[in-house]
């Protein structure tokens, strides 16, 4: 750092300390991204802004606000009001814009409004190009035609990071081709609670492998460099603790000890941070009692203090005005816009008014926020955009992008989605299906690509039909496309209602082994709350009124999170399943079941088995603890990492580089895997660590490394994982990482093998 910026820092500082009194100080000089040097070229740019224009690039709009109708409303089609945009420019000088007004455009419509708006906002207004923010969470779901991939939680059921990284490589480049550089994903909050809505948005229970992905995901994203012009910036979303609400429901209180929150919450955000993710969003929701939009301790001490954040940190959607309205922190918007800035926020995803704009100057002119305040925050935005290419070319060259949508990409979609789908029953080998075999296709998931896509699909729920990508498959469709025999389709049941099934019974009757594909409603956030972790009674009841008839039940769960289907599972042959596999799911699942592809999808969480059994698969040795005093408690419907394949893999030859390892030293555990079948098969090495005493109560296990091979028929793959024995660290008494010395026992399959750490 050259030593005028240094002077200019502890200047800036030293002015901020006498012109405040009120305690915020301390808070200002935690954040150690002050010493950090931005760019002589963004200093000139902040040196040249008035009060009004560094609030401005601190906002955030909604597309409605500079469209023709009313916000929510909007005349159709869409069309960009140009008054609108001209106070937006030139008299609140907005440094960003998101989102779509409802639903997915068309590329030659995103062309008109990127273009129509960085023309303006590089001719008029403070001459700042715009970033424009949109999530496009599985695939540019807001642009007709995009490729859509499964949902993060099928990515993670791939094991494969490989996968994951091209998938966010084909995203960022079908997102800047609709001229947006910046992606509102990944989701790095943990799932530990199966009722919460956006549980489909996570990478699942685990952290190390939740973490595996995020690496592949964020450099997918950004690559090397951000500023190439088929890159995007990730967003981690959403800091801190956002999935793990007591109740359950979106948006409501979490209680999460600090030590929890360092072990489990804390590291997909660090690893994100370590390969240089450049934005973050933070949680609508409170943690312990403070809503974490003012919490200063998360948003400045944690993120730019000790994990040394630099990029920029916009709120979620109305979240400054939630601190006055819902959580009752602030007594009004002024107070509310206080917290917030003086927490830690540098954008206000505001983002269907001005009042974040009104209040904060105000709050800057009568000196209750410094003015150097704001220049911390436009420093983070404008060197984003820098990171972006965006300065510089604010404008695409649209024409460039001719893999759009193109068979290569959906050739990438649908391998993302045959690798996620998980064969958790195969009774008597009843997969594959023959070529020939006549089947009945039914259920509320068999023939609807809103339920095989989920939320964020053309519009924010994935409910409306209209939008639908042209000529992709519903299950249904793909099973007739792949089978030589008789396929039938009939609905059966609604997703929350059970119909006449006399039609269905009567096709049934016909067929040699019936599909029945059960689902959940597209949704997500506030409009995803359930009441009722339960599989609804219309989708038992079609399940149970077949398995009467005596044919083969093959069950394809096709659900927002894990719906308890225990009174079903008995009466199916053969369960798998898809998670929301996106618009080549289904042809995914037809490869399957008529054994095309081997399936190799494993759960990247626990699928319970009782609603009130909630307990994820590293649970600590009390919670398998029965009323009858025996340690068998713990009995999932299905346990994390299972996954089955038709072909059958054994373990030989599991040995340990040594067996006493010291904290900087790696652990080696090479294996041989054998396929013992005639096809050809990918399977996913686990391995998992059980730390045998500590002195905070250890888990029972934890996957501590996996590697997911492809292996011939017939054939042997030798397997080698490496575990630094920093891994086996767990947060102490003092909220640190540590390693403790002591027993450990290695777990791969059924073989156990015991190593010791001085
Ligand atoms: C969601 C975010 C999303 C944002 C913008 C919010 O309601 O919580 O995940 O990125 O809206 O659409």
């Amino acid at each position: 750092m050259n030593t005028g910026k240094r002077y200019f820092i502890f200047a800036h500082l030293f002015l901020f300390i006498v012109s405040c009194s009120n305690g915020s100080v301390n808070q200002i000089s935690e954040t150690r991204d002050q010493e950090f040097d931005y760019g002589q070229d963004i200093e000139e740019i902040i040196s040249k802004m008035s009060i009004e224009e560094k609030v401005g690039q601190m906002t955030q709009i909604n597309l409605d606000v500079i469209s023709k109708g009313e916000v929510f409303n909007l005349t159709v089609p869409h069309e960009l009001d140009l008054k609108r945009l001209d106070s937006a420019i030139n008299h609140y000088f907005v440094g960003s814009i998101l989102n779509v007004g409802g639903h997915t455009y068309s590329r030659a419509h995103w062309e008109e409004i990127i273009t129509t708006i960085q023309n303006k906002a590089v001719t008029e207004g403070n001459h700042v190009p715009i970033i424009y923010g949109i999530d496009a969470i599985h695939g540019v779901n807001y642009t007709n035609d995009a490729t859509l991939f499964p949902q993060q939680i099928g990515q993670a059921a791939t094991w494969n990071p490989k996968l994951v990284k091209r998938a966010a490589s084909i995203t960022a480049y079908e997102c800047r081709a609709s001229g947006i550089p910046w992606n509102f994903s990944p989701v790095l909050d943990i799932a530990r609670q199966p009722l919460w809505s956006r549980f489909f948005e996570t990478y699942g229970e685990d952290v190390f492998l939740a973490k595996a992905m995020t690496r592949a995901c964020i450099s997918g994203y950004q690559g090397t460099d951000p500023s190439n012009a088929n890159k995007v910036a990730a967003c981690m979303k959403h800091f801190l603790g956002y999935s793990m609400p007591l109740s359950g429901k979106d948006r409501t209180p979490a209680w999460i000890p600090e030590r929890q929150l360092r072990e489990y919450f804390l590291p997909t955000f660090e690893t994100a941070i370590e390969n240089n993710a450049l934005t973050v969003m933070i949680n609508s929701g409170e943690m312990n009692g403070i809503p974490v939009h003012a919490n200063h301790a998360i948003l400045t001490t944690l993120l730019r203090g000790e994990l040394n954040f630099k990029g920029l940190a916009v709120t979620d959607w109305e979240d400054i005005i939630k601190l006055y309205k819902e959580h009752k922190v602030a007594t009004d918007m002024r107070d509310a816009v206080k917290l917030a800035v003086l927490a830690g926020i540098d954008m206000s995803m505001t983002p269907n008014d001005y009042s974040f704009n009104h209040a904060l100057i105000d709050l800057v002119k009568k000196n209750e926020i410094p003015e150097r305040r704001l220049d911390q925050s436009c420093r983070r935005i404008l060197w984003v955009k820098k990171q972006l290419g965006i300065l510089k070319n604010p404008i695409p060259a649209f024409e460039n992008y001719a893999l759009f949508g193109s068979d290569e990409h959906k050739e990438a979609a649908t391998n993302a989605a045959t690798e996620s789908i998980t064969l958790l029953k195969n009774k008597n080998n009843v997969l594959p299906l023959s070529a020939g075999a006549n089947v009945l296709v039914c259920g509320p998931a068999a023939n609807s690509l809103n339920v095989q896509n989920g939320a964020w699909t053309h519009t924010w729920q994935g409910v409306d039909e209209q939008y639908n990508t042209k000529g992709a498959n519903t299950i249904y469709e793909a099973i007739a496309k792949e089978s030589d025999g008789k396929i039938r389709y009939e609905l059966g049941a609604g997703l929350n209602s059970l119909k006449d099934i006399s039609a269905t019974i009567e096709k049934a009757l016909k067929a040699d082994v019936i599909v029945v594909c059960l689902g959940e409603i597209p949704s997500t956030e506030k409009p995803g709350d359930i009441e009722d972790l339960n599989l609804h009674e219309a989708q038992k009841e079609l399940v149970k009124s077949l398995s009467d008839l005596g044919k083969p039940i093959i069950l394809a769960l096709v659900f927002n999170r894990p719906l308890i289907v225990r009174e079903v599972e008995d009466q199916a042959d053969a369960i798998l399943h898809c998670y929301l596999p996106g618009d080549y799911g289904g042809d995914a699942l037809a490869q399957i079941l008529f054994g095309k592809i081997n399936p190799s999808g494993k759960l990247p969480f626990t699928y319970p088995r009782h609603a009130g059994s909630l307990v994820p698969y590293d649970h600590k040795h009390t919670e398998k603890l029965d009323k009858n005093f025996g340690y068998e408690a713990f009995h999932p419907q299905w346990e994390f990492g299972f996954g089955m394949s038709y072909s059958k893999f054994e373990y030989t030859d599991i040995k340990l580089n040594k067996t006493v390892f010291k904290e900087g030293d790696t652990l080696l555990v090479s294996m041989k895997v054998l396929n013992r079948s005639n096809r050809d098969g990918k399977e996913v090495v686990q391995v998992y660590i059980s730390d045998q005493v500590a002195s905070i109560t250890p888990s029972v296990k934890r996957l501590r490394g996996f590697d997911k091979v492809e292996i011939a028929a017939q054939e042997t793959a030798a397997v080698e994982i490496a575990i630094p024995i920093a891994e086996l660290s767990f947060v102490n008494e003092k909220n640190k990482w540590f390693v403790e010395p002591g027993e450990f026992v290695l777990s791969v399959e059924s073989i156990k093998l015991r190593f010791q750490v001085q």
